[in-house]
């Protein structure tokens, strides 16, 4: 199978199990021209994308398993979403078939096997919780974004600068959170996350630096973030430093990303309330 046709399956595929395809002996011949990517991605019902808006449980709540199995719910979306948004990145963004873009589509081949590893984690643990995927709407936030998206310099600023940097904060802030209410297992499952994020952010970060030219990480991402998008998405309820400094972000754009303010608050954030 080749990648195009292997990134049609993870979009396109309606079935958990097309989603979760992993990648074996894919070559990197062939071409995506005769793949869609359509408005949204296939979806079986049950995994339907909702424009309807739940609320993240509250973190006081979770000592009750249904609340932390809603919030591996919300968590589970999200990987789901990155799946579907690099294969649609694979058909839609590969332009010719250079040595750059292969470099690319192997980086994020080895990103959709993480993201199908944290999908798989999540969903077990949700059935621990009793559970199912699709019991709550699928909010579609995330996939919204790649109708702005043109080209890889676009995709990256959205997926490893905005969601997945601030899924630093996100990962390392529930770790706690499940530990403090000795939900051991689920803390674990946030650390594992935390660390291929850390990799997916540096992957982001390696081909931004290197097309940014003479321009600052910072100003080179700002300019290439789509639409409405602002980098008050790339941050959460904390901010996890160190990890950015593993992921080899420098100093100006940790700073200038913990500076940054806009009309868009974390208090409205309406999946991610602190209390
Ligand atoms: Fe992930
Ligand atoms: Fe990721």
């Amino acid at each position: 199978m080749n990648i195009y046709e292997y990134a049609n399956i993870l979009l396109n595929g309606s079935s958990l199990e097309d989603k979760l395809l992993p990648a074996q002996d894919i070559s990197f011949e062939g071409s995506s021209t005769s793949f869609k990517v359509k408005s949204v991605p296939g979806r079986s019902d049950k995994l339907a994308l909702s424009t309807k808006q739940i609320k993240f449980p509250k973190i006081s709540t979770f000592h009750l398993e249904d609340r932390r199995g809603l919030a591996l719910h919300f968590f589970a979306n999200h990987e789901l979403l990155a799946i579907e948004m690099m294969a649609a990145a694979i058909l839609k963004l590969s332009a010719a078939d250079t040595k750059e873009n292969q470099l690319i589509q192997k980086g994020l081949l080895k990103t959709i096997a993480d993201e199908q590893k944290h999908l798989k984690l999540y969903l077990n643990r949700m059935k621990e919780f009793k559970v199912e995927f699709g019991d709550y709407p699928l909010n579609d936030f995330f996939w919204r974004q790649m109708g702005d998206i043109e080209d890889y310099g676009a995709f990256f600023s959205t997926m490893a600068l905005t969601f997945e940097q601030a899924n630093l904060d996100f990962a390392e802030f529930y770790a706690k959170v499940f530990d403090e209410v000795g939900d051991e297992k689920s803390s674990r499952i946030m650390n594992i996350v935390l660390e291929d994020e850390i990799s997916h952010v540096a992957f982001g970060r390696i081909w931004s630096n290197l097309w940014k030219k003479d321009q600052s990480l910072w100003d080179y991402y700002k300019t290439h973030l789509p639409g409405n998008l602002t980098p008050a998405r790339a941050k959460g309820i904390i901010l996890n430093v160190e990890a950015r400094k593993l992921a080899g972000l420098d100093e100006d754009f940790i700073a200038q990303i913990e500076g940054y303010r806009d009309d868009y608050t974390l208090t409205n954030r309406k999946s991610w309330d602190k209390d």
